[in-house]
């Protein structure tokens, strides 16, 4: 099902709707979204802002509102709107959505001085409650984060549990399908938090656990087929996971209809154009234009020094490049792109129909005049790499850590030129094979090299050495929006340094930066 995909029946409580989380400001929203995903529930995020009528009309399964940082009390506190609770649609109110369902209905929430934070330990006095039936009927520990609590329930709600500073800590009002909870059941410190998420969506709401990697390739395949027809399409292949599963999908809708282009511009990690190659071409029998643009790039980029400059040197010749090798194509009237759910809920948009701004890959033209296709505009990067799995592309694609358009020209501070960036391919290499040999590949958010430009003294073999140093930046992140330095073992930091030094002509130091994001950016250009 694509983010607004129009559902079949006319039933208002039809359970094959969306379950949508609405979003009060946490940074909880996102989480439950992905956690009914886990349990097989197809969501999405919609703003407190939508109204009853605009919810009805997406004829969803269920309601989750999410927690949100204010109290409902104060000013300008997000609230939504209340004939939302006659549409008959099954509601969970989460934290502060606990509190509004509370506030909304005529209960009471009130500052009692006393909020919890963190583990609390959670009494459900009525074992026959919805959410808690079955195995999960006993005290338990649940995570809390609190300062108001709901003091009084709603007329027609049983009080189902409660905690030592919150009377309600879970309350339900079985005839209208209304539940509210107080604490967080999406966070992983509440042992049973899916358990009692399944049990809103399956028992509450009636929703089947359908929603699986084979759904979506079964749903995008029939979408992507309506939409395009006979036509003919395109799609930039960079190299990485987005527009790699993009293509696959694509390419399993439509087949030939689809060419894939590929601009290599000698940027790329070591192996990787030869991988790309091999993975489309060769394996998934994809049309595929590889353009070799190396030498233009090097030639373009002789004596750019100046970062910004760099960048737009590059973007601005990856953007020819493209065209010049697209226009070939010149009936192709759709264009693949590898855009994800976050973009989606970050730009606000959900119609995007041709292209206007920038690319996130390589920066294509504003001008270009196609039609969009992005199968993954519903999906979580984690649910891309299950579908590439699915879709049978190899491990080493669709668990790539992210690399920038440009390339390893960012990492290559000064002037790029190919015997720097064959010095920056072969250290690099050396810093994934040891991340992926000690196992780290899913927990490090990237790893890589950078090559500053400056050389220093050394000593190798009685010999002075004049010689260049490598960078190794490894971080942790959840979104790159912030990152720590990762904590990487003394051995394996001191297994990378001496192969380097020893492996790579032209390097006689190697140095780990300790900076996280901020102040420092992951990238060093
Ligand atoms: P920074 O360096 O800003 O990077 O902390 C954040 C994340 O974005 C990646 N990155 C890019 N990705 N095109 C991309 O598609 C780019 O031009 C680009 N620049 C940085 C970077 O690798 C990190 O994951």
């Amino acid at each position: 099902m694509t983010a607004d995909a129009t559902p079949s029946t006319s039933s208002v409580s039809s359970p094959d709707g969306p379950v949508l989380v609405v979003d009060f400001g946490a940074q909880y929203a996102q989480l439950i979204a992905r956690r009914v995903r886990e349990a097989h529930v197809y969501s999405e995020i919609v703003p407190h802002t939508i109204t009853a009528a605009e919810v009805a009309a997406r004829r969803p399964a269920g309601v989750i509102f999410s927690g949100g940082p204010k109290s409902v009390h104060v000013e300008g506190a997000p609230h939504i709107d209340p004939a939302i609770y006659d549409l008959q649609v099954p509601v969970l109110g989460i934290c502060y959505g606990a509190q509004l369902v509370a506030l909304q209905l005529g209960g009471v929430v009130a500052n009692t001085g006393r909020g919890e934070y963190g583990r609390t330990d959670l009494d459900v006095v009525r074992p026959d409650a919805v959410l808690f039936a079955g195995e999960i009927a006993e005290p338990q520990t649940v995570w809390m984060s609190h300062f108001d609590s709901i003091t009084t329930a709603p007329e027609g709600f049983t009080v189902t549990a409660s905690s030592p500073d919150a009377p309600v800590a879970a309350m339900e009002d079985v005839a209208r399908r209304i539940h509210a909870v107080q604490f967080h059941p999406e966070v992983v410190h509440t042992p049973h938090g899916q358990e009692i998420l399944k049990h809103f969506l399956y028992q509450v709401c009636g929703c089947p656990p359908t929603w699986t990697m084979v759904s979506i390739i079964e749903q995008q395949v029939e979408a992507i087929r309506a939409q395009v027809g006979t036509g003919r399409a395109i799609c930039g292949l960079s190299g990485g996971v987005d527009s790699a599963v993009a293509a696959a999908l694509v390419h399993k809708a439509i087949g030939p209809q689809l060419t894939c282009v590929f601009v290599d511009h000698g940027l790329m990690r070591a192996g990787e154009a030869e991988q790309v190659v091999d993975t489309f071409q060769k394996h998934q029998h994809i049309e595929l234009i590889h353009v070799r643009a190396a030498d233009q790039f090097f030639e373009r980029l002789a004596g750019v020094t100046d970062p910004e400059e760099k960048r737009k040197t590059i973007g601005e010749l990856f953007i020819r490049t493209f065209e010049s090798a697209s226009g070939g194509i010149d009936d192709a009237r759709f264009l693949v792109q590898g855009t994800l759910y976050p973009d989606v809920i970050e730009s606000g948009t959900k119609d995007a129909a041709k292209i206007k701004s920038h690319h996130n890959v390589g920066g294509l033209p504003d001008d270009m005049d196609f039609e969009l296709v992005e199968p993954l505009r519903a999906l979580f990067k984690d649910e891309v790499r299950r579908v590439g799995e699915e879709l049978g592309l190899p491990e080493e694609i669709v668990w790539r850590q992210p690399f920038p358009g440009p390339g390893l020209g960012v990492r290559i501070i000064g002037e790029v030129s190919p015997e720097k960036v064959a010095i920056l391919q072969n250290a690099d290499a050396i810093v994934r094979e040891e991340i992926h040999l000690a196992g780290l590949d899913r927990e490090v958010w990237q790893a890589f090299a950078v090559l500053p430009d400056i050389r220093s003294v050394g000593v190798m073999g009685d010999e002075r050495t004049y010689a260049h140093p490598i960078v190794i930046r490894a971080v942790t992140s959840e979104d790159a929006m912030t990152a720590d330095w990762a904590r990487l073992p003394y051995d394996l930091l001191e297994r990378m340094s001496s192969r380097i030094i020893n492996e790579v002509d032209g390097v006689n130091r190697v140095a780990y930066d300790i900076t996280s994001k901020p102040p420092g950016t992951i990238e060093w250009e």
